[in-house]
């Protein structure tokens, strides 16, 4: 069967766009199924980066479909832009892009609000302010406005009202002035036109791949923590990061997927609020930071950095279902020279192998912390506990530093 899924098993950030990039010569093309524009997936080919947001980061191997499957939101000036430069380097993206007509649209009422919630809350999420909250709420609450409705303007004139009176009233209750009802029709005209070109039914799209025997990766983005509901509630992100989510964010049986391969980083690292256990508020952590360039590629936000997490990973191979495992920036950690990672967890005076799942416990963990010789000697004990083989190490940004163990 065809599809590969690839998902983070910490809090995003582990480097899944270059491992995208590098699986991606093997594969015929690649879907994003979650998320939108938060996601910062980063490329590097020969010393030149990319970052994609809400593009499949497969696309830059011209011979790659990529595909925005039904589970994203899509802000159409993030998708644009993207499509503009990535266009320069690749040539035009038409007839290689396709876009579901489910996919819902990021208004640009959802980032305001993103941006209004968390500068008035007590306690912010931190969220990346790209509007994925709302308008993923607005999607649950069926106020949500689809690719394929700006496609049929009469049909969107009869339903955009629900949509706009209730965001209207959300903006207004922070004492801010809601959009022009006439300006947001003409963006979502303009945007309508400019998508048009890209959008196809992406299940019949994918039907017709596999019966060509097309190999199809599915890119997950953020991370299994950050799964609204697998992840550290509330601070996560607003769609299901995991596997699963991979197969209704795009409309593939479960069955289908074969193959998953977990995605961390030989440290971990978390960007915005919530618990973080192996947290290294400390010269270490800085060090990390510094080495691995630990800031956002979406916000530019420096990342919270700490030690490998095991029962972290444990619990999330778990979850996935990960068949393979690829560990990232093994580099960093040779450049620090330390090679630890928790392997247990004190909770209450207790030990324990996995995270809770409480949300109030994650405040209580104590980590249990090894030390290795080396980052190989590391890797052997996770594949011991996790009982998946680490099939690819990462050892550079660029595209060719990988070392494939065990044949890949
Ligand atoms: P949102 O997805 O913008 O709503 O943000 C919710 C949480 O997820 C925040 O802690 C963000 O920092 C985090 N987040 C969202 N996208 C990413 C990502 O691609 N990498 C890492 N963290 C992310």
């Amino acid at each position: 069967m065809p599809y590969t899924a690839i998902v983070g098993l910490q809090w995003g950030d582990e480097g899944k766009g270059k491992v995208i990039d590098y699986l991606a010569k093997d594969y015929d093309a690649v879907v994003r199924f979650q998320g939108g524009a938060n996601a910062g997936h980063t490329v590097y080919v020969n010393g030149k980066k990319f970052s994609f947001h809400i593009l499949p980061s497969g696309l830059l191997r011209e011979d790659v479909v990529g595909i925005i499957g039904p589970g994203v939101v899509i802000d159409p000036e993030s998708f644009k832009r993207e499509v503009e430069e990535l266009s320069l380097h690749v040539g035009d993206l038409k007839g290689r892009l396709f876009v579901d007509p489910r996919a819902h649209i990021v208004m640009p009422y959802h980032k305001l609000e993103d941006a209004l919630f968390e500068a008035h809350s007590e306690k912010p999420i931190g969220t990346t302010k790209r509007g994925i909250g709302p308008a993923n709420r607005d999607k649950y609450a069926r106020l949500g406005i689809r690719i394929g409705d700006i496609l049929r303007p009469s049909y969107l004139k009869e339903h955009i009202n629900r949509a706009y009176d209730f965001n209207k009233r959300i903006v207004e209750s922070y004492g801010e002035s809601f959009f022009d009802r006439d300006e947001l029709w003409d963006l979502l005209m303009e945007f309508a036109e400019y998508v048009k070109p890209f959008v196809v039914d992406t299940v019949l799209l994918l039907e017709d791949l596999e019966k060509s025997g097309a190999r199809i990766l599915l890119e997950g983005a953020q991370g299994t923590y950050l799964d609204v509901s697998f992840g550290t509630y509330p601070f996560v992100t607003s769609s299901h990061t995991i596997s699963g989510g991979a197969t209704v964010g795009s409309g593939i049986a479960p069955w289908k997927i074969k193959r998953v391969i977990g995605v961390f980083k030989a440290y971990t690292t978390r960007v915005g609020e919530g618990p973080f256990p192996t947290e290294e508020i400390s010269e270490i952590g800085e060090r990390m930071k510094e080495e691995g360039g630990e800031f956002g590629t979406t916000t530019g936000r420096a990342r919270r950095c700490g030690w490998l997490d095991i029962p972290l990973i444990h619990y999330a191979s778990i979850i996935n279902g990960v068949t393979d495992l690829f560990v990232t920036k093994v580099d960093v950690l040779e450049k620090i020279g330390i090679y630890r990672a928790a392997v247990e967890y004190k909770l209450f005076g207790e030990r324990i192998s996995f995270p809770p799942a409480y949300s109030e416990d994650w405040y209580h963990i104590e980590p249990v912390y090894k030390d290795y010789p080396s980052w190989e000697d590391m890797i052997n004990e996770i594949e011991g506990i996790l009982k998946v083989e680490v099939r690819f190490v990462s050892t550079g940004k660029d595209r060719e530093e990988v070392i494939e163990r065990k044949g890949g």
